[in-house]
């Protein structure tokens, strides 16, 4: 069976082509990063019109890629949400026109399981059962996995999720958008523990994790001192070792909280390599692993949406909710990752709110 996968949730467009038996068959992604630097961060508006403007192109190129034709396409996963509402329509309604005009299924995914199963597109895959930690620019979350569809929230962000806290900080350091790539890259050439940062929630007992107020240390130091270069970096060292300590932490205390050392790493900040340093020093040395996914597959990508959209296809799994409801396209800006199996869509989940993916 064939999988297209759609993913449209916030500034990336990624469609890929998964084959059940013979793997992941081509993927292309298009980065919206260029077009919206100039404004500091996502413009939700002009991320949906870039959407339109390249599902088709991509399509041409993943089917060429692969070798196939749109009939040898079986079925059509899409992201669904969490994300941008506009964003979600755009590869909501494509999906939907291709599947009647193909007569196949179209699958609504949820974008954070995309990110959670990624890692088992590796060739070397964990097996079930697995702690997940999800580290995206919209959460941060430790999930206890026991299977594809069965997902228990074990502890998140109370505030900025770690992506956001360090795009945030990247801001307030005069770098780029996006921030974190940009931040773990000054970090590289600076040095901890000159400046003191917190480590929030660091011994709070729980797997809840705080960023906000990291951010605001920094701002108060941005705001009190004349930084130079070196100081920039440094600072940008010292915010990196605070927040990969505490996920770190977190990680390790989920996986002693399940007895499980099998830890999978997902979403965009998965692919800071001081976090997979401390990471894999910290599970290995609890005599455990970590599990991520292929580097170019840590960000937002259409491959972990077709393969998500493969394995609940694949393991007769209810859809976590109907394509189309009532004439409407099934898109659901906020969607907690927890509720998955209890979820449908109704049309009131087409409201205008939004959140990041
Ligand atoms: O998973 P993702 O591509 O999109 C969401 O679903 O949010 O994650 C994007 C987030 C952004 O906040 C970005 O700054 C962060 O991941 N990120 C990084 C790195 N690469 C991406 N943060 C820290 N270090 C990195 N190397
Ligand atoms: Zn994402």
């Amino acid at each position: 069976m064939r999988v297209l996968g759609i993913e449209s949730s916030c500034d990336e467009t990624g469609l890929a082509l998964y084959d059940t038996e013979r793997g992941l068959l081509a993927h292309a992604v298009h980065s919206q990063v260029a077009m919206h630097e100039v404004y500091g961060g996502v413009v939700p508006e002009l991320a949906s019109r870039d959407h339109i403007r390249r599902l088709i192109p991509l399509l041409t190129h993943v089917l060429a890629a692969s070798g196939c034709t749109r009939r040898d396409i079986d079925a059509i996963a899409y992201t669904a949400g969490p994300g941008l509402a506009g964003a979600l329509l755009v590869g909501a309604s494509f999906a939907e026109a291709l599947s009647q005009a193909l007569n196949i299924p179209a699958l609504p995914v949820h974008h954070l399981e995309g990110h959670l199963l990624s890692p088992l597109l590796a060739a070397d895959a964990p097996d079930f059962p697995f702690i997940a930690l999800l580290v995206s620019g919209g959460h941060t979350q430790l999930m206890c996995v026991t299977r594809v569809g069965a997902y228990e929230l074990l502890g998140e962000s109370l505030d900025d999720a770690a992506g956001e806290a360090f795009d945030k900080t990247a801001k307030l350091l005069g770098l780029g958008y996006p921030g974190g790539p940009a931040l773990a890259r000054l970090a590289a050439t600076g040095k901890p523990g000159r400046f003191k940062l917190p480590r929030p929630m660091l011994t709070s007992g729980d797997l809840s994790f705080s960023f906000s107020g990291l951010k605001t240390a920094v701002l108060t130091l941005v705001r009190n001192t004349t930084l130079n270069e070196t100081d920039r970096a440094d600072l940008a060292a010292e915010f990196q070792e605070a927040v990969t300590e505490v996920i770190a932490t977190k990680a390790l205390a989920a996986c002693r909280q399940r007895r499980l050392f099998r830890l999978v790493v997902a979403g965009g900040v998965g692919a800071n390599l001081r976090l997979r340093q401390r990471l894999d020093a910290t599970l290995s040395a609890a005599g455990g692993r970590v599990f991520y996914p292929e580097l170019d597959l840590c960000t937002d990508n259409g491959a972990m949406i077709a393969f998500c959209g493969a394995q609940r296809l694949a393991q007769g799994l209810t859809q976590p909710m109907q394509p189309m409801s009532q004439g409407a396209f099934a898109i659901r800006p906020r969607w907690p990752l927890d509720q998955l199996s209890m979820d449908s869509l109704s049309t009131d989940s087409l409201s205008t709110d939004s959140s990041r993916p």
